[in-house]
């Protein structure tokens, strides 16, 4: 069955230019102040990264929301894993009776999400090695496979043991796609030392004589000499960020852990908010569970819109987006 609407929303899922103009969801002003944000201060820093955490169904959220109201949505539902997800203070169920029965829970959260992104959104799905390939094809017939644009590798460090039947699996994956040829990404640097692009450029040193160091570029395509490329220079504009993240996993002992299960990093959703929503955007998480997104979107500047159906979930995201500095009384979905 989940084949079958695959390949009907292929037809229809193309680009077409768009609603006119982009939509505000209700709740949410034009300057981004939203109504629903209780008393406390604001970080200085997050003026305006206010938001909504709402206690009720993701997909009927969704289909309650104007189109072309998001800068990016991030979905991380569970993975279809088999088992319960359990931990000190939630659990919820992840298992299914197939991989047709999961796709199709899954496929109009994704139709919707298309659908609610502006012209020049971004979408984000996270899942790992159970369902992601299946995804895949069906994410690709609803946004279209020409804007798929990324596979994010988040790879997290942890205890590796010896294993004879496969290797340690140690990623995630989030699917990256972009609502229309329109959407663009803010570039992400990542610090590197002196050592780490030596080590990666493998080349002679040189020295200014003035002590200043440096390499020897390549003469290449429209340049007749080789050129001098600063040490220093390269080492202040950072690293561009690729598809291969490195953040560590939430451990039991981690600082941020707040005992719901399946958390995901905060600094992992920093980089989403940071790369795909401007300051002041706008980002939906319908799965929200308790609240990354939201904790992400406060700490960059950026509004938020979360949904999640447990109660423990949207309790635990209440009290996170207070430490955040952007509190938020849940409301029951109407
Ligand atoms: C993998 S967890 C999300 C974890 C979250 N990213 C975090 O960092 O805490 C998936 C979440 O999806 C929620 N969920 C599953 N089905 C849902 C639905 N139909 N509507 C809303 N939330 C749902 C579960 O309650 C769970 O909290």
């Amino acid at each position: 069955m989940a084949r079958q609407k695959t390949r009907k929303q292929i037809h229809f899922t193309e680009y077409d230019g768009g609603p006119e103009g982009v939509r505000v969801p209700p709740g949410f002003s034009e300057d981004g102040v939203v109504g629903s944000v209780t008393g406390g201060e604001r970080s200085p820093g997050a003026a305006r990264a206010v938001g909504r955490i709402v206690l009720g169904d993701g997909l009927l959220a969704m289909r309650a929301l104007p189109d072309a109201s998001f800068d990016a949505i991030y979905l991380d539902p569970p993975f279809r894993t088999g088992k319960a997800q359990t931990a000190d203070r939630a659990q919820f169920p992840d298992q299914w009776s197939s991989m047709d029965a999961y796709l199709n829970w899954l496929f109009p959260f994704v139709e919707e999400a298309q659908r609610l992104l502006t012209p020049t959104g971004w979408f984000w799905l996270h899942l790992d090695w159970h369902s992601v390939h299946y995804a895949k094809v069906l994410t690709d017939g609803i946004f279209g496979a020409r804007h798929f644009r990324n596979e994010i590798v988040w790879h997290y460090t942890g205890r590796r043991t010896p294993a004879d039947r496969r290797f340690n699996q140690k990623h995630d994956t989030l699917l990256l796609y972009a609502r229309s040829e329109k959407s663009r990404l803010s570039p992400l640097a990542e610090a590197w030392s002196r050592e780490d692009y030596l080590h990666m450029k493998r080349q002679q040193l040189q020295h200014d004589p003035d002590g200043r160091e440096w390499i020897w570029g390549h003469a290449g395509r429209g340049r007749s000499r080789a050129y001098k490329i600063y040490i220093d220079e390269q080492v202040s504009r950072g690293r561009a960020v690729d598809s291969v993240w490195d953040i560590p996993i939430i451990n039991t002992s981690a600082e941020e852990r707040t005992g719901y299960p399946t958390q995901k990093p905060v600094a992992l959703l920093e980089r989403v908010c940071r790369t795909s929503v401007p300051p002041g955007g706008l980002i939906g998480d319908f799965m929200a569970g308790s609240g990354t997104t939201g904790v992400a979107a406060c700490r960059t500047g950026r509004r938020f819109y979360l949904v999640d159906r447990l109660p423990e979930a949207v309790r635990i995201a209440e009290e996170r987006m207070a430490d955040a500095g952007c509190p938020v009384r849940a409301e029951e979905n109407p």
